[in-house]
């Protein structure tokens, strides 16, 4: 176990200086599991996530809760806006999104022709279609639309969309990424009506391809000293499911809950070779990737 733990310390290394040359020479690339290039996985992959929330906030709000109509914000959405198309389709009245790297300047015609397509095929109205057509000819035009995109390096999300505005917020695989997880949320909190609602899906796991599914908690082998070394922009923060379980309640939120979407089924393995400041059962070692929600207080 020991050669093993060492092994796997060092490799992790070696992926860790990989991926600062990849950001140091391309920047950030490729947000979604695979290539803009594969359109039809890249539609799918949106339709999917969306579905996903939408399942949680049922089970979370027992069948209770409508997205028709609500005043949506989306954090870190990627390469496209298909998850925004998706959601004005299921009725929301706005979708408002914000990222730190413009990811959407390149997103090919043919990504959007297809996703109508896609959406046509699943019995969503004409008309509706039409408006989603529209609304993204406007935003594409710099005009004012359904569909809103802000790139601001320095997060500001109350700058840009103001305060107590938003009914629902979401994220996928975005807030692993963030580096003041409590600016964020403090800020979401101000943006955000009474009774709004958080969802949202965090990637716990490494991130590196390989290392990932060998060594799925490889980044917690490391020292808070020794990860820093090798810190870019978007290296997982390796926040713990109780701390943001703490940070939400602190800036105002409540009834939080997380559910484990990907586990290791024997927690020996999760613990085994993590640093000290993981090495602890609160640490919830086995859960590789979490869907939190949560409400802010009225
Ligand atoms: C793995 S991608 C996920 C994108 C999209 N939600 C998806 O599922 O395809 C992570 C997202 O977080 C954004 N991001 C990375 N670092 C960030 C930071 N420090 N602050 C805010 N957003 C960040 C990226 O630009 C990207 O949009």
């Amino acid at each position: 176990m020991i050669l093993k733990n060492s092994f796997l310390y060092l490799a992790g290394i070696a992926f860790l200086t990989l991926s600062k040359l990849k950001n140091m020479f391309q920047g950030y690339k490729s947000p979604k599991p695979f290539d803009m290039s594969h359109t039809s996985k890249c539609i799918d992959y949106d339709i999917h996530v969306v579905n996903e929330w939408l399942n949680h906030i049922n089970k979370y709000t027992n069948n209770s809760y409508t997205i028709a109509g609500k005043n949506v914000l989306e954090l870190g959405p990627g390469s496209d806006l298909g998850v925004g198309l998706c959601l004005l389709a299921k009725g929301c009245a706005q979708y408002n999104a914000i990222d730190v790297n413009n990811l959407m300047y390149e997103t090919p015609e043919k990504f959007y022709n297809q996703l109508f397509s896609k959406l046509e095929n699943m019995n969503i109205q004409k008309d509706i279609i039409n408006i989603l057509k529209a609304q993204l000819a406007k935003i594409k035009g710099g005009r004012e639309s359904r569909l809103r995109y802000v790139v601001d390096k320095n997060f500001d999300i109350v700058a840009a969309f103001g305060k107590s505005n938003i009914d629902l917020v979401f994220s996928q695989a975005a807030f692993e990424h963030f580096n003041d997880i409590e600016k964020t949320i403090s800020q979401l909190s101000e943006v955000c009506k009474d009774g709004a609602l958080l969802v949202a899906e965090i990637d716990l796991k490494t991130h590196s391809r390989w290392i990932r599914d060998v060594d799925p908690n490889n980044i917690y082998r490391y020292s808070n000293y020794v990860y820093n070394l090798f810190c870019v922009p978007g290296t997982p923060n390796r926040y713990r499911p109780y701390q943001y379980k703490e940070v939400l309640a602190r800036f105002g939120w409540s009834n939080i809950s997380i559910v484990p979407l990907n586990k290791l089924n024997y927690k020996i393995i999760a613990y085994s070779g993590m640093h000290k400041n993981y090495s602890a059962e609160i640490n919830q070692m086995d859960y590789l990737s979490i869907m939190l929600c949560a409400t802010k207080r009225c």
